[in-house]
């Protein structure tokens, strides 16, 4: 195998390592779980998430809830997440949810 040969066969490799770390990247973003997964509610209360929903799914309402509690915190409120939700698998409303994120958005 001469150079030329050498270095064809090397820009081979390069281009399919990119192509499989390309598909590989595809398969984990589409696969990466709940976080990527689009909101489950199909009515909203609170403008915003109903926004970041669309926008971004769960992903950018977790956004929107860590603002959320942030502010509450700064302002001397303890509250996180389980405040609001029942588990963070579902992310199934407890019955102060709505008045309460209203209160804090
Ligand atoms: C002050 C109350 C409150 C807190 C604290 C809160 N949430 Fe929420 N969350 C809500 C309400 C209310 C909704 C539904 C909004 C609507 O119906 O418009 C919601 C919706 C969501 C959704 C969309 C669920 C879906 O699939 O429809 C996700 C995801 C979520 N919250 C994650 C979180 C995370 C993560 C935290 C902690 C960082 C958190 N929330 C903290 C009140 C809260």
């Amino acid at each position: 195998m001469d150079s030329q040969q050498i270095r064809g066969k090397f820009r081979h490799w390069m281009i399919s390592g990119a192509v499989a770390i390309g598909a590989l990247g595809f398969l984990l973003g589409s696969t990466a779980g709940a976080d990527d997964a689009p909101c489950k509610a199909t009515s909203f209360s609170v403008a915003k998430v109903e926004k970041a929903c669309k926008a971004g799914g769960r992903k950018a309402a977790k956004v929107v809830m860590k603002g959320v509690v942030k502010k509450a915190k700064a302002a001397g409120e303890s509250m996180n997440c389980k405040t609001c939700h029942d588990d963070l698998k579902s992310f199934s409303l407890t019955s102060n949810a709505v008045a309460d994120l209203k209160k804090w958005m």
